[in-house]
C-alpha cells in the first residue's frame, strides 16, 4: 500500500465532500460527523460524479440517479448490488493520508 499526502483538506468537525487525487485515483474525501472517509469518486453505476453528490445517514448519495454508498463499506443500498473503493485514511501531524492499493499489492496478497 502506498500512502498520498491530500492538500487543502484540514482535520475538523465541519462536514465537507471533496475530490481529491491519490496517485492515478479520483478519491472522494467525505467529513462527517468529525471523520474522514475515502471513497471512489465514480459512481459504478453510471460513472457519475460521487463528489457533486451529498450525505445522508451515513450514505454518499451519486446526484445522478440517487444511488447511495455506505461511506464506512463502500456497499450500495439495497437491490443495487454494486458498490464503490474504500480506501483508508489517516490523519498525521503534517495533513490527511489516503492508502492506495496496487493491483499488483492485491496479487501479492492473494498468492501469499
Ligand atoms: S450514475 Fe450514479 S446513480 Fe446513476
Amino acid at each position: 500500500m502506498k500512502w498520498y499526502k491530500v492538500p487543502g483538506i484540514e482535520n475538523s468537525d465541519k462536514p465537507f465532500i471533496k475530490k481529491v487525487k491519490a496517485g492515478n485515483k479520483s478519491v472522494c474525501l467525505v467529513g462527517y460527523e468529525g471523520k474522514i472517509f475515502a471513497l471512489s469518486a465514480k459512481c459504478p453505476h453510471a460513472g457519475g460524479d460521487l463528489s457533486v453528490g451529498w450525505c445522508k445517514d451515513e450514505k454518499l448519495i451519486c446526484p445522478l440517479h440517487r444511488y447511495s454508498y455506505d461511506i464506512h463499506t463502500g456497499k450500495g443500498s439495497t437491490g443495487q448490488n454494486d458498490y464503490v473503493d474504500v480506501f483508508l485514511v489517516e490523519i498525521r501531524k503534517d495533513g490527511i493520508y489516503v492508502g492506495i492499493t496496487s493491483f499488483w499489492d492485491k496479487i501479492k496478497t492473494a498468492f501469499k
